[in-house]
């Protein structure tokens, strides 16, 4: 969902949401961190 543009708390909700919701598998602490940079880098409010 390209389309989303949040910041990095609020993706740490979402997945949090779509773990405990949503069926998706916990991820592993580092690689939720790498994945958590990625989006407030590149789909955050303030990214192009
Ligand atoms: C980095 C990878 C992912 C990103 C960025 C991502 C992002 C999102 C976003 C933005 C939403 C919509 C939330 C909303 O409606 O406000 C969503 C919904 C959802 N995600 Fe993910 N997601 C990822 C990986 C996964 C994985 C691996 C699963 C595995 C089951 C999953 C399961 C779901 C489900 C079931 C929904 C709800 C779909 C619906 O309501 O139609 N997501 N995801």
């Amino acid at each position: 969902m390209v389309q989303q543009r949040l910041s990095r708390d609020v993706w740490d909700e979402t997945l949090d949401w779509m773990v405990e919701e949503q069926t998706m598998p916990e991820l592993d602490p580092e690689e939720r961190a790498v994945i958590l940079d990625y989006l407030s880098t590149f789909l955050s409010a303030t990214s192009p």
